[in-house]
């Protein structure tokens, strides 16, 4: 059976970078509540659209975002859940439906969340993250893999970056504090490079 497992931190603290790599390395599926919202943005629910939830920063109302999860992780054999639980509720569906073989916190400062945040520009073509300063492409605004146009994502402005690690604190928060209640939680620090960091992930994983 492949590895389950969670990936926990704050907007910006390279879940997705880091999902990514584990993903490959491990032959695992990388299941991402972003990515499958963004891909469904317009999706009529009897809570209204993702859309309007996303723009603002807020949280989609869990029921929508459980059921993407539940589907995600019955049709994986191991996965790296990215973006998931975003609050108390939603970690305990998690529990109800799986086990998990590691639960791992990336820990990084509020100013280098921002900064990480508002440089990001993400391929319109492949999906591929890039970063203006971190992770530049050979030629700016162009995808390395692709050649497709580089964009900024729309909750990526600074005033709704902000935003959301407001809504991170307030309700993402609680969340790491349970998993480190129960004794689950590895904290790694989040500030290095991403070679660096993913080293640290996996010398946890293993
Ligand atoms: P989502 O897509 O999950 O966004 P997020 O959690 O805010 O995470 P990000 O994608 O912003 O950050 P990341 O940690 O993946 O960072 P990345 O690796 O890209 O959610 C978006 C929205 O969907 C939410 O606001 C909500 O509305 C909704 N939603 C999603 N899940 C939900 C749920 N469960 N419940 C309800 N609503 C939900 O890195 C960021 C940047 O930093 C990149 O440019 C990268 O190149 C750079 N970088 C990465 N690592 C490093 C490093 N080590 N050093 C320097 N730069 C780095």
């Amino acid at each position: 059976m492949g590895h389950h497992i969670l990936l926990l931190g704050a907007p910006g603290a390279g879940k997705g970078t880091q999902s990514g790599n584990l993903a490959e390395k491990y032959g695992i599926d990388h299941v991402t509540t972003g990515d499958a919202l963004r891909a469904n943005k317009n999706m009529e629910t009897e809570h209204g659209t993702p859309r309007e939830y996303m723009e603002a920063g807020d949280l989609v109302p869990d029921p929508v975002v459980n059921e993407i999860v539940k589907t995600a992780l019955e049709d994986a054999d191991g996965y790296v859940l990215d973006g998931y639980p975003r609050n108390l509720s939603q970690a305990e569906y998690l529990d109800s439906i799986t086990n998990l073989d590691t639960v791992a916190y990336l820990d990084v400062d509020e100013e280098a969340l921002l900064q990480r945040l508002t440089g990001r520009r993400v391929c319109d073509e492949c999906g591929e993250n890039y970063h203006v300063k971190f992770q530049p492409p050979e030629a700016e605004g162009v995808c390395d893999s692709c050649g497709g146009q580089l964009l900024q994502r729309e909750d990526d402005s600074e005033v709704v970056a902000r935003d959301r690690l407001g809504v991170f604190e307030e309700n993402t928060e609680p969340v790491i504090k349970h998993y480190r209640e129960e004794g689950e939680l590895v904290e790694i620090d989040g500030e290095a490079s991403p070679e660096e960091v993913f080293e640290r992930i996996v010398s946890v994983v293993e």
